[in-house]
C-alpha cells in the first residue's frame, strides 16, 4: 500500500470518527478542502480522496459551490454484508407466494409497509388532474386513432431526451421506445435477448418482480453477490460469464431494490466494458435514479454503454404516480427488436397520459417536485432506520440506502421472516419477506420495509409491534 493511499485512509477514518462521536453532527459542513490541507499537513488531493471515500460510504455529500456535508448520523447498527450465491441458475417460482404477500398488505387497515408505494398526499395528484382535463380540452382527437401500432409521443420523447442530459446524455430521441409502466419495458427487453431456458444475471437480493418476470417467460435465474454498498459484484459476473451462458443481466444500479445500493462510476464502467465484451445484453432499471438519497444524480450504466448494449428502463411510478402507468426504454441497438415486441405485447401507449407527462416535463415543475419529493424520502428512510433499530433484536443489521425509499433489514438467522409473516399479517403488519428477493429462498431472516409514507405515530407503532414479534419467534 502507497504512502498516500494510507494517508487518505487514515483521514477517512478520522473524519469518520468524528461523525461517529457527533463532533460533527447532521448537516453540519466539513472543513474546507483548503483548511483541511493545512490542518492536516496533506496534500490537497489526499484530502479530495478522503472526501471521496466518505461519499461513498454515505457519510458525506457533495453540495455544489457550498463544500461537504455531514449526511446523517452513522449507522446505530451494523449493515448488513455481502451474501455468497448458488453458482448454478437456478429456475424462478416466487409468483403465488409474492402476489399473496401484496395482496395482503394493500388490505384496508394494514400497516402499508410492504409494497414500494409512495403516500398519495407526496405526489402532485391535483396538478397532473388539472393536466388531463387541459389535455383532453385541447386535443380532442387524441381518442380517434391508436391501435396495435406504437404511438410514442415526440412531445415526451423530447423530454425524456431533456432529460437524460442528467444521465450522462443526451440520449437519441431514435432510441426511445414508450412503455406502459417500467414493469412493461423490462418484459419487452427480456422477451427480445432470452427464450425460454436461457440464463439471466440477477442481482442478490434482487427485486421480486424481476424475478416474477424470468418465472413467466421460463429463464433461470443466475444470483450474483450483490455489495450491500456498492452494488453487484463485477469479480463474480467476470467469473460467471466466462464461459458464456449467460444471455441478459438485469440490474438497478442506482438505488437497488431492496439494497438501495449505488453503484459508483468507476464500477459501472467496468461493469458495460465486461458485458459489452461477453456479450451480455443489460437490462437496467434506474427506476430510482431521480431518487438518490444526498449529492448529486448518479449516472446509469447506459451513460458509459459504447456499443448500444444497455437498455435502459424506467417509469414515473415512483416520483409521480403508480397510475400513470407509463414508463420507457431508451434500448440502444436493440430498438427494433423492442419497438416490435412493443407492438406484439400491447401496442400504443395512452396518448393522453403521454402528452400530460410531456406538458409536467416541460414545465420545470418537476424539478422542484423531485427536489422536496428527495428531501422527504430521506428523512422517511433516516426515520425507518431509527425506528428499526430501536425496537428490533440487538443482533439486527439495517441497510443505509443511497438511492430509493425502501429498507432491506436483518435479523439474527434464526429468525424466519416467512414462517412469522402470518403472524404480522393476523395483527394487521405487512413486510416482504427477503426469501422472495431470491430465486434460490435465500434470506429467510431478511424482511424488507417500505419508507414512502410519511413516519407517522401509527408507522412507528407498527415497527414496534413488528419488533416484538421478531423478539419474541
Ligand atoms: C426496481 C423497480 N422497478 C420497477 C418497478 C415497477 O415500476 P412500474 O410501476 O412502472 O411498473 C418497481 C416498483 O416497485 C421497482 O422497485
Amino acid at each position: 500500500m502507497s504512502e498516500e493511499l494510507l494517508r487518505y485512509e487514515r483521514l477517512a477514518a478520522e473524519l469518520a470518527g468524528m461523525i461517529a462521536n457527533g463532533i460533527l453532527s447532521h448537516g453540519e459542513r466539513l472543513p474546507s478542502v483548503r483548511r483541511l490541507s493545512q490542518e492536516k499537513r496533506v496534500s490537497v488531493s489526499t484530502v479530495v480522496q478522503a472526501l471521496r471515500q466518505l461519499e461513498d460510504r454515505g457519510l458525506v455529500e457533495a453540495r455544489p459551490q457550498s463544500g461537504h456535508f455531514v449526511r446523517r448520523a452513522m449507522p446505530l447498527r451494523a449493515e448488513p454484508v455481502v451474501r455468497l450465491t448458488p453458482e448454478a441458475p437456478i429456475p424462478v417460482d416466487i409468483s403465488q407466494r409474492l402476489v399473496r404477500v401484496l395482496q395482503a398488505g394493500t388490505r384496508r387497515g394494514v400497516a402499508p409497509l410492504a409494497a414500494a408505494l409512495p403516500a398519495p398526499s407526496l405526489l402532485p395528484v391535483a396538478a397532473l388532474h388539472r393536466l388531463y382535463a387541459g389535455v383532453a380540452r385541447r386535443h380532442p382527437k387524441l381518442l380517434e386513432g391508436g391501435s396495435h401500432i406504437n404511438t410514442d409521443e415526440p412531445a415526451l420523447v423530447r423530454q425524456l431526451v431533456r432529460r437524460s442530459l442528467a444521465w450522462g446524455g443526451p440520449l437519441a430521441a431514435e432510441e426511445f421506445v414508450i412503455t406502459n409502466s417500467c414493469t412493461e419495458a423490462l418484459g419487452l427487453c427480456l422477451r427480445a435477448v432470452t427464450k425460454p431456458g436461457d440464463t439471466v444475471a440477477v442481482e442478490s437480493p434482487a427485486y421480486y418482480l424481476m424475478l416474477q418476470l424470468l418465472e413467466t417467460l421460463g429463464l433461470k435465474a443466475l444470483e450474483i453477490p450483490t455489495d450491500p454498498r456498492t452494488g453487484m459484484s463485477v469479480e463474480a459476473l467476470d467469473l460467471a460469464t466466462r464461459n458464456g451462458g449467460i444471455a441478459a443481466c438485469l440490474i438497478v444500479s442506482n438505488g437497488s431494490n431492496p439494497l438501495g445500493c449505488v453503484m459508483p462510476d468507476s464500477k459501472k464502467r467496468q461493469f458495460s466494458e465486461l458485458t459489452a465484451a461477453r456479450g451480455v445484453a443489460v437490462i437496467e432499471d434506474d427506476i430510482y435514479g431521480d431518487l438518490h438519497l444526498g449529492g448529486e444524480r448518479p449516472w446509469p450504466i447506459k451513460a458509459f454503454d459504447k456499443t448500444g448494449n444497455v437498455m435502459l428502463c424506467s417509469s414515473f411510478s415512483k416520483c409521480l404516480s403508480p397510475s400513470l402507468r407509463i414508463g420507457f426504454v431508451a434500448a440502444g441497438r436493440r430498438r427494433p427488436a423492442i419497438a416490435l415486441q412493443k407492438t406484439i405485447t400491447s401496442g400504443g401507449t395512452n396518448p393522453i397520459t403521454q402528452l400530460v407527462l410531456a406538458e409536467y416535463l416541460e414545465s420545470g415543475a418537476y424539478e422542484r417536485h423531485l427536489r422536496s419529493l428527495r428531501r422527504t424520502y430521506e428523512r422517511q428512510v433516516e426515520a425507518m432506520r431509527l425506528a428499526v433499530g430501536r425496537y428490533f433484536p440487538a443482533a439486527t443489521r439495517i441497510a443505509q440506502p443511497l438511492g430509493g425509499y425502501v429498507l432491506w433489514v436483518e435479523l439474527p438467522e434464526e429468525i424466519d421472516t416467512t414462517r412469522l409473516y402470518e403472524r404480522a399479517i393476523a395483527e394487521n403488519l405487512a413486510y416482504v419477506p427477503g426469501e422472495l428477493f431470491s430465486a434460490s429462498g435465500m434470506y429467510r431472516n431478511c424482511l424488507r420495509l417500505n419508507c414512502g409514507n410519511p413516519h407517522t405515530p401509527e408507522i412507528e407503532d407498527a415497527v414496534r409491534r413488528l419488533g416484538a414479534i421478531f423478539s419474541s419467534p
